[in-house]
Order: structure tokens, then sequence, then C-alpha cells
């Protein structure tokens, strides 16, 4: 343990301890638009869910908190231990590293509410969480450049080779644009409500990027052609969404999921769950994330959306949030989750 700073902090003030935790929290994501392309040159576009969170606790090794019961969803690693490491752990074992602090070992324990492998980010939202709660333990502060490249050493690990837009938008306070490694606050001028939809079916981001990349390479020229496509529709509806176009960014969200259809990341499923949306109302629909399961994102008007999310539910759907788009405009997002019709698991 060299240089531990909370623990000179407990020996040398015995009447302030001063803290032996460090707290983090970061949230899921979701892309309307952008996925797999993003990997491939495009822009993209994503936002953060706050009403799915994850905390991250950080305590040094010492502490002793190997014996405490998770919860569902919750995780436990400490660094420096010997096997694989996920992403979250990467990602602290960097930040100690650049600290000079490699050789101190912490415990940090992952209090995550997003499902995992749904495309909704939970690998890159645990990592930020987890490095922020490590950086509040040793009272660093960490500039949010730094704090991106940390969280995306946990992803390289966790996707293979990711685009960068999931540790953006986790750590983001509003929608972003994001193309070739930076994001930039995006504007919102659209009264309509997405309905997220979680197919229950885990998708590997790292398998479906590697076929979408496949796809890519059999046929150079349409590869071309499809990614001019999919930067000429991201471009469109960055225009309808500051413009407030609900319909036209729905028939966007459709040619998009064609696209991805054609990329081979849909799923029956998922196009019954797109349709499902389509006929109760919804202005467009299509799978966001890395898809071959994962969830899908429908548009709709706001007094359609309790029936688009029963519709959704009704079509297989394990469970649905609904994002009002004016919560997109402010800072603080807001994200009401609405009653599971059903819960089942595949
Ligand atoms: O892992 P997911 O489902 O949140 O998707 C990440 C988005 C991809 O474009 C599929 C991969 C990437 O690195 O951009």
């Amino acid at each position: 343990m060299n240089g531990h700073p909370v623990r000179e902090r407990i020996r040398h003030n015995s009447t302030d301890p001063g803290p032996v935790a460090g707290v983090g929290h970061s949230y899921a994501k979701a892309i309307l638009l952008g996925e797999h392309t993003v990997v491939h040159g495009t822009p993209a576009i994503a936002f953060p869910l706050p009403a799915l969170p994850v905390r991250a606790v950080a305590r040094p090794a010492f502490a002793g908190t190997e014996a405490d019961v998770l919860a569902a969803g919750h995780f436990r690693f400490r660094t420096g231990e010997a096997g694989s490491a996920s992403g979250p752990r990467v990602a602290v074992e960097e930040a100690l590293r650049r600290w000079g602090l490699g050789d101190d070992i912490v415990d940090v324990v992952v209090e995550c509410d997003i499902p995992l492998a749904r495309g909704l980010g939970s690998s890159a939202a645990c990592a930020g969480a987890a490095v922020r709660a490590v950086a509040e333990l040793y009272g660093r502060a960490v500039a949010p450049g730094t704090l991106y490249e940390l969280v995306q050493c946990g992803e390289q690990v966790a996707h293979g080779r990711a685009s960068g837009i999931d540790a953006s938008a986790v750590l983001a306070s509003g929608p972003i644009w994001f193309h070739e490694g930076t994001a930039r606050p995006m504007t919102v001028g659209l009264d309509a409500a997405l309905v997220i939809a979680d197919t229950g079916v885990p998708g590997s981001t790292q398998h479906a990027v590697a076929g979408v990349r496949r796809v890519l390479d059999r046929d150079r020229a349409a590869a071309d052609r499809l990614l001019a496509e999919a930067t000429d529709l991201i471009t469109a509806a960055a225009t309808d969404l500051s413009g407030g176009h609900a319909a036209a960014l729905g028939t966007t969200m459709l040619a998009f999921q064609r696209l991805l259809t054609e990329l081979g990341v849909s799923t029956p499923h998922i196009d019954t769950l797109v349709t499902a949306a389509l006929d109760a109302g919804a202005y467009g629909a299509k799978l966001t994330g890395a898809g071959l399961g994962g969830c899908v994102l429908a548009l709709t008007a706001t007094d359609l959306a309790p029936a688009v999310g029963t519709a959704l539910r009704r079509a297989g759907a394990v469970r649905t949030w609904t994002v009002p788009t004016a919560s997109l405009r402010s800072d603080a997002l807001s994200l009401s989750a609405s009653r599971p019709e059903r819960e089942t698991h595949r």
C-alpha cells in the first residue's frame, strides 16, 4: 500500500478519521441513431438515462468488506486480483496506475440498476461510477477527458474496439452528438416521448460488432454507400431533434433500423417489437445499442406512450421505460419507469 492517503488520514487524525469510502455515480445510456456505423466513422446521437443509475462504493481493501451480501445486479471487484479483469476493474486499475498508486488494493462494490447486456451501456456506466468512487476515496479530481479515457480503457476490454459513444454518453449530462471520439451537447426541441423496451435477451456487443465488420468487409463499395446513407440519416435526425419534427425523426429511425437489419444485428424478436410499436401508433422504432437482443427504442406522441408501452410488452418486451423528450432538454434528465406488465427472463 504505497502512500495510501486514506490510511494516512485514519492513522494521523483519530478525532476525524475522514472518509473511509468513496462514492461515485453514473447512468445508463441510449443511442438514438448511429450504433455500429459509429465504429466505422459515422457520427452518432445518444443520451444518458439518469433513472437507470449505477452507484459504486470504493474502500481500501483492509476495510474487509468481503462478507457483505450483495443484492441482485450488484457486484464486487478488488484491484490487483488474479484472473481476467472486468471493464470497471481495468478502468480503476488504470486510474490507480496513472496516480502512481498501482500497488494499492481497493475494494469496489458496484450497485447497478441497469439490465446487463441490453444495449444500455451497463459496462461503461459501472466503470464510470467505479472510477469516480475511487477518485473520491483518494481525494483526486478527475478531468472529464481523463474520466472518458479511463472508462474507454475498460470498454476496450468489454467490447473489443469500442467507439467511445457509451463512455461519452454515460458521463454526459444531456444528449450528445458523438463523432470520432468527440462529444458535443445537442439541442432538443421535440415534444414527444421515447419508449424503451427490453427484449429480455442479452446481446454480445463484441459478437455483434465483429459480425457487422464481416458484413462491411464483404463488399467495400456497398459498405461505403451504407455508411454514407447512415451519416445522412444521423445528420437529418439531429435537425429533426432540434427542430421538433417528430414524424420525420420516426421515419429516420425506421430507415436506420433497415440499415441495422442489413448489417445483421436485428432479430425476429426485435422486428416484432418494432412492428408492435408502429401498429400502436409510434412515429418510428429501432433497436438501440448493439442489437442481437438488447432493447428497442420507439418514438411516439406523448399521449400514445402508455399504449405503445403496453403494445411492446404484449409483443414480448419484459419491461419498458418512458422518457419524455422534453426531459432531454435540461441538464437533469428524468425517466419514468413504467410498471412491467409481466417480468419474464429468457
Ligand atoms: O454495447 P452497447 O449495446 O451499448 O452498444 C455500443 C454501441 C456500438 O456501436 C454497437 C459499439 C461501439 O463501440 O460504438
